[in-house]
């Protein structure tokens, strides 16, 4: 399976922070954000990884990363999304470095204390489709939301006022090859972005969406609060795992 880190997009929740450089490179606790999901995706058993990125800055992730060193990688691809035209956007420009095989897509400002190795494992054995990973929030409303009826996610709602469950949509996607032809099919949102929310959505019409429970603690960091918060939880289970 290949992986995708979609670092693009402007951060502009995080202005001024982000005037002089790109969200994915500011500090969360010892380390540039972008760190921790491909450290995600190299835990998991991926090592032929796609970073995409966006933005004046985006040479500084190619002096920052070279060809993934610090991760024990011999290369690391990239590519450039002009704008900020959505995540599934972003996601189109990997069809090329995807060669139909199978990916797994983390958000570059999604973080993670566990490892997702168990739900790559058996993505590897589901027949075709989609798998997401559903955390319980307080602050659903942030976030895509997922309605379950018995073991069944039977849609997803991007940042609803009235969530209809406290199970957020974690930014850690799988997907088949399908998910080119559908994002192809997509039209903006009216916020104007292509939405991984109307790509996960196609999957459950289709009837191959899988979901699991992600263990331990999560957090996106994209705005001033969850950019804190990340770093404080990252400090944390430093200091208790030594
Ligand atoms: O963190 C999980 C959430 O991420 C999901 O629950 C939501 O369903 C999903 O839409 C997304 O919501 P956000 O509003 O938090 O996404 P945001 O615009 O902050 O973008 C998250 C990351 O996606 C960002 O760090 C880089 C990447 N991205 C985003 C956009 C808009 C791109 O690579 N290109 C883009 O154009």
């Amino acid at each position: 399976m290949k992986g995708i880190v979609l670092a693009g997009g402007l951060g502009t929740r995080l202005l001024p922070l982000t005037k002089i450089t790109n969200k994915h490179l500011l500090p969360i606790y010892d380390r540039p954000m972008i760190y921790y999901p491909i450290q995600t995706l190299v835990d998991a058993g991926i090592d032929d990884i796609l970073i995409v990125t966006g933005g004046k800055h985006a040479g500084d992730f190619l002096e920052l990363l070279g060809n993934g060193r610090d991760f024990g990688l011999k290369h690391l691809n990239y590519t450039y999304q002009s704008g900020e035209g959505g995540i599934a956007e972003a996601l189109g420009l990997a069809e090329h470095f995807s060669e139909r095989e199978r990916i797994c897509v983390i958000l570059g400002d999604n973080l993670i204390e566990g490892s997702i190795r168990d739900a790559v494992d058996d993505f590897r054995e589901q027949p075709r489709g989609a798998k997401i990973l559903l955390k319980q929030v307080p602050d659903a409303e942030r976030f895509g939301v997922a309605e379950l009826v018995g073991d069944r996610v039977i849609g997803i709602e991007e940042k609803p006022a009235h969530p209809k469950s406290n199970y957020a949509v974690t930014g850690i996607y799988m997907y088949d090859e399908t998910v080119f032809d559908k994002i192809h099919g997509l039209t903006p949102s009216q916020r104007g972005e292509l939405e991984i929310t109307d790509v996960n959505n196609m999957f459950i019409e289709e009837g191959t969406l899988s979901f699991a429970h992600l263990s331990g603690w999560w957090t996106d960091a994209g705005t001033f609060d969850s950019l804190r918060r990340a770093s404080n939880l990252v400090s944390e289970t430093r200091r208790t795992q030594g």
